[in-house]
């Protein structure tokens, strides 16, 4: 960010007229639930048994990212553009009392809502592990690599600087962790005169931005091993299509070596050949010497069983955990002399 294009709070001019816009948006919306905007998510009721019938009736999300995080017990999670806090709470079930959930809103009226709630949450779950922090998404009020999750729900298509919100995505995640948002997607870029319009960028129409930009500004923060599932069409306007989108991808820090033991990998299909983001390409059944930090990396997610491991497993770095704090990171990539790796 050039600090001069930027006023007080770290914010593009353009960006902060538009989230004036959006807050006003939200915080009408958050007194007085709007039907239309709502739809419906796909949590089962016994996963929303715990939440007040008022955070529900201002739900206005477009997908279930919980469902597809599934954060576990002790994680730590971090909803971007809580709103009245539905993700917040459906993930405070899951990480259990040793967990932590972190909702971040910029709307005042949304927050009350949210924190009102938290109360009575905690009362049906016996643990209070949800808190709601003010802040934006374009700069992230939680510290460096404390996320083991990140979530959103239909909220980064009203950002105006979504390059920055990727970047802090990439900040808070510690390594190793992963991120799932689900967005509005277009079809196609949306027209400039339907971005001027408030009304549309309030109801995430007009801020929405193709699956592969959405993609390419998520790969251009150091996001890695992205997946998307599109979910349903949302509406069409103005000719252009709308689709509900669930992004999955993850923080994986270079390893402090790739060594070489022998190690293989064998793609298991079904396309003919895979190519990874780190730019090493598989064809289906051909065994492929690879370094330890590419035996690592497909054993995880997103590349967890599309590969036969093979060979010595000798080291310590093969098969932990990235995220594991005595796993240590370089910045500069891997055994970048030796053919055939990165
Ligand atoms: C469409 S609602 C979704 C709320 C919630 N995720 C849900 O599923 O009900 C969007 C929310 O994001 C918040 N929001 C929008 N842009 C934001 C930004 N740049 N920084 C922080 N919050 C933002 C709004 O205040 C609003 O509560």
């Amino acid at each position: 960010m050039s600090d001069t294009a930027h006023n007080a709070e770290g914010l593009p001019p353009t960006g902060t007229a538009r989230r004036d816009q959006v807050r006003d948006y939200y915080a009408a919306a958050a007194e007085a639930p709007r039907e239309e905007l709502c739809c419906p998510t796909a949590y089962r009721p016994e996963q929303l048994g715990h939440i007040p019938p008022e955070v529900l009736s201002i739900s206005y999300g477009c997908g279930s990212p919980m469902l597809r995080a599934r954060p576990g017990a002790g994680e730590t999670v971090v909803d971007l553009g809580s709103g009245g806090g539905i993700d917040c709470f459906v993930a405070a079930r899951m990480v259990g009392e040793q967990g932590r959930v972190i909702g971040v809103d910029m709307t005042d009226v949304m927050l009350a809502r949210a924190r009102g709630a938290a109360q009575t949450v905690a009362e049906n779950l016996g643990y209070s592990v949800v808190e709601f922090r003010e802040g934006f998404l374009e700069r992230i009020p939680v510290d460096d690599a404390r996320a083991h999750l990140v979530t959103s729900n239909c909220v980064l298509n009203l950002s105006a600087d979504k390059p920055a919100v990727f970047r802090e995505i990439h900040r808070v995640l510690r390594d190793g962790g992963r991120f799932v948002i689900s967005d509005i997607v277009s079809e196609s870029p949306v027209p400039e005169s339907m971005q001027a319009d408030p009304r549309l960028w309030g109801e995430c129409i007009s801020g929405a931005v193709t699956e592969r930009a959405f993609v390419e500004m998520a790969e251009a923060a150091g996001l890695y091993g992205i997946t998307l599932a599109r979910e349903r069409q949302w509406r069409e306007v103005g000719g252009v299509r709308f689709w509900s989108t669930t992004f999955q991808g993850y923080r994986l820090n270079p390893g402090a070596e790739c060594v070489w033991r022998g190690q293989t990998a064998v793609y298991l299909g079904p396309a003919a050949a895979l190519s990874d983001d780190d730019g090493h390409t598989f064809r289906r059944g051909e065994v492929v010497e690879v370094c330890s930090d590419t035996a690592a990396r497909l054993s995880r997610p997103p590349y967890a069983g599309m590969f036969a491991l093979g060979g010595v497993d000798t080291g310590d770095d093969v098969g932990k955990v990235p995220g594991d704090e005595s796993r240590e990171a370089s910045g500069d990539g891997c055994c970048p002399t030796t053919p055939g790796c990165c």
